[in-house]
């Protein structure tokens, strides 16, 4: 197929790569000279198969495993594009949180290509690129308040610019995603956890155990989960052997348990927020990371927005999970602001958003 020239005035043309955890990922994206965006590919391979016999990422697998790939898939998300390299603007990957040696395969390899195409590097936050993939999918722009949920992260932030976060409050123990992951494999359902405790909820019941609803009512914005899945085991425990009937009960009342929660605070962030945003700023409410793709959590979500006077915006489910649009996407809005990154530029498997946030008192390595 013949490919289309991209012409500059059109806007910037970004490549981005993620590999911070157990997703290779690569994506073109295009950012208009209005500030939309459209993506023109984005391919992601999942691990899961490889980690699934051990029920967690293995950090060393995923390494490999990027390793593996990720050169194919650069080459399927430029063909499916249909854009060759030189039409590219910028060259955009993850450099942190996460996994040393996976942030390690997708820095190097975009570092490679800027250099050999003479590009400019973007070295991209994983959780901005969670925290802006509205902007990618609705063309929604700051100030908002932000839940980010995912498997190393639950925070809820207020988003003031690209770069300019306020974080309100995040997870003194594990975070949701991980809170997802452990009780799944305690209920024997599997890897990755999230989907799997979804599914087995929708034929359980509830209300059939009286679970914990962490941190309800607190003052302080923090979350915790780590006492919610003992209370699950301890349930699991006293009915051992479990029945399917029992799993689906535990699991339903599990997520309506964290949902209570998360609900709590939400709405409290929503007090604090209303307080503190720019009164004329239009009220707007945004979920995002991978947890944001289960249905209870999002629709529960929504209910709360709508009673509090908040636009509602979550992204669509393949774009809540882990995938490289969202670091394209993150990488054209830093080079519209003219933010490149040096060819030395570190990686960094520890990285807040906030870098003023103190850390919450009683929180583990998360924070
Ligand atoms: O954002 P993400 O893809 O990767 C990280 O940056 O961590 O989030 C992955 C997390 C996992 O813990 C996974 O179990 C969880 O998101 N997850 C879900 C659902 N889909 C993914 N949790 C609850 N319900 C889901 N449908
Ligand atoms: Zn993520």
């Amino acid at each position: 197929m013949e490919k289309v020239r991209h012409r500059r005035s059109e806007g910037s043309l970004v490549l981005g790569l993620e590999t911070s955890c157990d997703e290779t990922a690569a994506a073109v994206v295009l950012r208009t000279a209005e500030g939309r965006g459209r993506i023109l590919s984005n391919v992601v391979r999942t691990q899961w198969e490889r980690h699934r016999p051990y029920g967690g990422v293995v950090p060393e697998i995923a390494a490999r495993a990027h390793v593996e790939c990720l050169d194919v898939l650069t080459r399927e998300a430029m063909q499916e594009a249909n854009v060759d390299f030189a039409d590219l603007d910028g060259v955009a990957a993850t450099a942190g949180p996460g996994l040393i040696g996976g942030l390690i395969v997708g820095l190097v390899t975009a570092k490679v290509i800027a250099l050999a195409c003479k590009l400019p590097f973007l070295a991209v936050h994983h959780l901005e690129a969670h925290a802006l993939t509205v902007g990618l999918t609705e063309g929604l722009k700051p100030p908002y308040l932000l839940l980010l949920v995912s498997g190393g992260h639950t925070q809820l932030l207020i988003v003031r610019g690209v770069g300019d976060y306020e974080r309100l409050g995040t997870t003194i123990d594990d975070a949701l995603g991980e809170a997802f992951d452990k009780t799944a494999k305690l209920l024997g359902l599997g890897f990755p956890g999230g989907p799997a405790v979804e599914r087995a909820a929708r034929t359980g019941d509830a209300t059939r155990f009286d679970l914990p609803r962490p941190m309800v009512g607190r003052e302080e914005l923090h979350f915790s989960f780590a006492g919610l899945k003992t209370a699950v085991r301890r349930a699991a425990e006293k009915l051992a052997p479990l029945k399917a009937q029992d799993v689906a009960d535990l699991a339903a009342a599990f997520e309506a348990a964290v949902t209570a929660s998360v609900l709590d605070r939400c709405a409290r962030a929503m007090d604090i927020a209303t307080g503190r945003l720019d009164k004329t700023a239009p009220r707007h409410f945004v979920v995002a990371g991978g947890v944001a793709a289960n249905e209870r959590l999002r629709a529960n979500l929504s209910e709360l927005a709508a009673n509090r006077g908040f636009a509602f915006h979550v992204p669509p489910v393949p774009l809540c999970s882990d995938n490289a649009a969202m670091i394209a996407w993150a990488g054209a809005e830093r080079l519209a602001l003219g933010w490149t990154d040096p060819l030395d530029a570190p990686v960094r498997p520890r990285w807040p958003l906030d870098l003023d946030a103190r850390p919450a008192i009683g929180a583990g390595v998360k924070a």
